[in-house]
């Protein structure tokens, strides 16, 4: 009784939710922690009477690990979101192997769509299955779900990237194809990803765009330090994304954030190895939209070639970013905690980037730096960085004992003011 009640206001809190979404403004994640409550009660099957379950086994799926259930995940998502009910797509425990699917909307149930997600979902290893170009085919992609999705559970989507890896020739052509991504949600509001892990995805673990307000939270996602490409979470075109409580060990940035990210909040997020937080690249296509309101707190980068990054190409391409906080962040064993870097790609380029860098903010960041240049300030001759501000900047060497460059900043190209504590010392006024 006591249950059914609990879940009846979490309900009526998510209705709240979903009814003030038009109004939100400057407090995009209200009724946030029943929205994580929530999930957590889906994880393990408390839902209401209300909800009626699709279960993948009702529509032919086999957890045997080897039978292909594409075609069995596809039925049971159009089921149960074609219900005019509220409606719960269950993958239970056991293993699954699945090729590329895509769980496309409009839904037609009154709330958001839930996917409780147990079991182990494995993506088929052959490339071939996965056809489609550039931005072609990934492996689970989310569309159009403007009415939302609750995906929650203990479950492990297992991309076996270590089989097609080898493909992947980004490291020596420029107009590479990207490998498919194992998570994309594309078109998606009001959402929350919680609880799953996601692991050795042939691409990026997850892929965000063209979406607004979406929760990660809690998440676990694992790939080698040498896996290419694999970013934790890659942003782009999208608001209001937050992720946290999350574990991100990958092979390159731990999130990413390009073109048109706006509003995104990372918090008590653990990251390494990767290639820490990045905001870029850009300047990489025409007409980029501007990147701004962007905070990383309360989070730690273990053994990452980067910490608190922003990255641009020397190209044409004109744009902003602005507003971006790095703050609180413990930096353990980090070759490059601070870095703006406005030479991406191409440092002998004579272009510069017209990417104009503004407001940025490095606040408490402490710990212990690999290299010797711990605050890397690269900013264009053409676009100087304005209103950078480092506060309280604690970092130790730990690298190459007999490295005899002094422990120091570079800004070049870069407007500074400097507050509280400093290590490595500043850059040089006028500098
Ligand atoms: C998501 O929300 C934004 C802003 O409210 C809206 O412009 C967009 O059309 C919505 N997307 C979908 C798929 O409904
Ligand atoms: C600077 O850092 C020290 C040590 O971490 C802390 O005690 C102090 O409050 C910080 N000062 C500011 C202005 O944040
Ligand atoms: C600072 O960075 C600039 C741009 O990459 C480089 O040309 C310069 O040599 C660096 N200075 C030091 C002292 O490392």
């Amino acid at each position: 009784m006591a249950f059914v009640a609990t879940a009846r206001i979490t309900v009526i809190l998510l209705l709240f939710l979903v009814l003030h979404d038009g109004c939100v403004g400057a407090r995009p994640f209200d009724a946030a922690e029943a929205l994580v409550a929530k999930a957590k009660d889906v994880s393990v099957g408390k839902v209401g009477s209300d909800v009626k379950s699709f279960n993948v086994l009702d529509y032919g799926a086999k957890a045997d690990g080897k039978s292909d259930s594409s075609i069995n995940f596809i039925r049971t998502f159009k089921a149960a979101c074609n219900f005019r009910g509220n409606a719960m797509m269950v993958i239970p425990k056991g293993d699954f192997l699945i090729g590329p699917v895509i769980f496309s909307g409009p839904c037609f149930n009154p709330s958001s769509l839930i996917i409780q997600a147990n079991g182990m979902v494995k993506a088929r290893p052959d490339i071939s299955y996965f056809t489609g170009g550039a931005d072609g085919v990934d492996w689970i992609t989310f569309q159009s779900l403007k009415n939302g999705l609750i995906l929650s559970g203990d479950g492990t989507f297992h991309g076996q990237g270590a089989h097609t890896w080898k493909y992947n020739d980004c490291a020596h052509k420029s107009k590479c194809v990207r490998l498919p991504a194992s998570m994309k949600f594309i078109k998606v509001n009001d959402t929350i990803i919680s609880g799953i892990k996601s692991v050795d995805p042939k691409g990026f673990h997850i892929m965000v765009s063209v979406s607004q307000n979406i929760k990660f939270v809690n998440l676990d996602l694992q790939a080698p330090e040498n896996s290419p490409n694999t970013d934790g979470i890659h942003i782009s075109k999208s608001s209001k994304v937050e992720i946290s409580e999350c574990v991100i060990a990958t092979g390159d940035d731990c999130v990413s954030m390009i073109h048109g990210t706006t509003e995104i909040s990372i918090k008590n997020v653990i990251c390494g190895p990767g290639h820490g937080f990045s905001i870029g690249s850009l300047g990489h296509y025409d007409n980029e939209a501007d990147v701004s309101k962007i905070t990383v707190t309360d989070s730690t980068l273990r053994g990452t070639t980067n910490g608190a990054r922003i990255k641009t190409y020397k190209t044409d391409s004109p744009s902003k970013a602005s507003n971006i906080i790095f703050k609180d962040l413990t930096m353990d064993r980090v070759a490059n905690p601070i870095i703006i870097d406005q030479e991406y790609g191409n440092r002998a380029s004579t272009q510069e980037s017209r990417v104009s860098i503004s407001d940025i903010h490095f606040e408490n960041i402490e710990g212990t730096s690999e290299s010797k240049i711990a605050v890397k300030l690269i900013c264009s001759k053409l676009n100087p960085c304005i209103g950078v501000q480092m506060k309280n900047v604690s970092l130790k060497y730990v690298g190459r004992p007999n490295d005899p460059r002094p422990f120091s900043s570079n800004c070049t190209n870069a407007k500074v003011t400097y507050s509280g504590i400093q290590h490595p010392p500043p850059c040089a006024p006028g500098s």
